[in-house]
């Protein structure tokens, strides 16, 4: 019996991705034969209604020295967080001896906006090498995990914080309760938490199935997230619908009774019984959506193989461990896929091992068909490839939320 990470109620298993490696340890070939694997099951929870990880690898074996995702890959994307930083700006009346906090600060993509307007902040980074680049930007930056204990030598330090921000690390941690304490601790009486995440809703609509890997533990829902804070006296007020990453929700917490509750909570949790995210079918019709895919996309990939046709793939994606090793890819499939990550370069793709090669040597390279493995950034990278894509024939292989070959 497996519990559940929030309540601690009996869980409800709804998909086996089976034994899958680190998504984002990229490798050299003589690190094969030890590479880590875990079994990698998602679960319902009936009662608090979180979606969640069965088994998890621990934390120091995804976020280290050499973590290989650097947030400002994406030019869109730093313009959607120079967004985010201008709306919290505006929400919270920020001022220079405001204090912003931002959990996983990455390379500092969003909280470079604070620093860059003058306005007292603290970037909180695990991951050295990413944590380094937020620096040599002039970031504060404190190289740890957060949780409850991080808060007071925060409070201790700086005092508490008028905002707090998080952008796709929520989902990632499973001491779920260590850090919501350590929030409701940091946060000033008419502070906010901010924090977005790929949304489960759009995940079971799409079949984005790879949204799940090692990293996140959780896929929120606004009932989920509400059950959540309410264990820790503080309440969801506002939520917003965010495009990026497939399909995102951003949730604005404040203490329980401090802060008017915005109607948008309501419909957004109203639209979640519509599509039936708190009982377990939803889910089971998912994984029913997944497993279509799965054999739409390995009969291409093997006819294409028999034909003797190149195939390539674009962007080294964490999501795209999942689908290499959920549906069996091999470099007999795709021949290598390109990414614009100096760190990833020259090394091998987790568990499928395919090789991962520089951007550059995509436009050389001449493929019949190239499988778009980012495809959260479909409209960023499809606009980018259009006229050497068009110019030489070559066609995209799409597989949210189902197969097909775009011109
Ligand atoms: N906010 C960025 C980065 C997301 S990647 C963006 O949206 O692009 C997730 C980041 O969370 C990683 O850099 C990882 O090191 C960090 N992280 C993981 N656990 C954390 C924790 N407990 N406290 C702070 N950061 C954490
Ligand atoms: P993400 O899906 O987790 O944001 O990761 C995107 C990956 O795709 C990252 O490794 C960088 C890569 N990428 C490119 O190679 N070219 C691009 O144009 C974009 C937007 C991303
Ligand atoms: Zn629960």
């Amino acid at each position: 019996m497996k519990k559940c990470l929030i309540c601690s109620s009996e869980v409800e298993k709804f998909i086996d991705l089976g034994q899958q490696p680190i998504a984002n340890g990229f490798l050299k070939k003589e690190q094969f034969k030890s590479e880590y694997y875990f079994h990698m099951e998602v679960a319902f929870c009936p009662k608090c209604k979180m979606v969640q990880l069965v088994e998890q690898p621990d934390r120091e074996q995804m976020f280290h020295e050499n973590y290989a995702f650097f947030s400002s890959t994406s030019n869109y994307m730093k313009e959607h967080f120079h967004q985010f930083a201008s709306s919290v700006i505006k929400l919270q009346s920020l001022k220079e001896d405001s204090l912003v906090v931002e959990i996983g600060c990455n390379d500092g993509i969003m909280i470079q906006n604070f620093m860059q307007e003058g306005i007292r902040h603290l970037g909180v980074e695990p991951s050295k090498n990413v944590a380094e680049v937020a620096k040599s930007k002039g970031i504060n930056v404190t190289t740890e995990f957060f949780d409850v204990k991080l808060a007071e030598d925060t409070i201790a330090e700086c005092g508490k914080a008028d905002a707090i921000l998080s952008a796709n690390v929520m989902c990632h941690i499973p001491y779920m309760h260590s850090i919501f304490e350590g929030i409701e601790k940091l946060l000033k009486d008419d502070g906010v938490f901010i924090f977005e995440d790929p949304y489960v809703g759009d995940i079971i609509q799409k079949a984005s199935f790879d949204q799940i890997y090692d990293e996140h533990t959780f896929l929120f829902s606004v009932m989920s997230v509400s059950y959540l804070a309410g264990m820790h006296n503080l309440e969801v007020i506002d939520t917003e619908y965010q495009i990026t990453h497939g399909g995102s929700m951003r949730y604005t917490l404040a203490h329980k009774g401090r802060k008017n509750i915005s109607d948008n909570v309501e419909k957004q949790l109203q639209k979640e019984k519509d599509l039936g995210l708190d009982t377990l079918s939803a889910y089971e019709r998912f994984t029913d959506k997944v497993l279509v895919v799965k054999n739409d996309l390995m009969k291409l990939l093997n006819q294409l193989k028999d034909e003797g046709k190149k195939v390539v793939a674009y962007g080294a994606t964490s999501k795209s461990t999942t689908v290499t090793n959920f549906f069996g890819i091999s470099p007999e499939h795709i021949e290598f896929i390109c990414d614009t990550t100096p760190t990833k370069h020259n090394k091998f793709s987790p568990g499928a091992h395919i090789p991962v090669i520089p951007y550059e040597k995509f436009r050389e390279s001449n493929p019949d068909y190239v499988v778009l493995f980012a495809w959260n950034h479909a409209k960023e990278i499809m606009e980018k490839e259009k006229e050497y894509m068009e110019s030489n024939g070559i066609k995209w292989i799409m597989y949210v939320p189902d197969v097909k070959v775009v011109d």
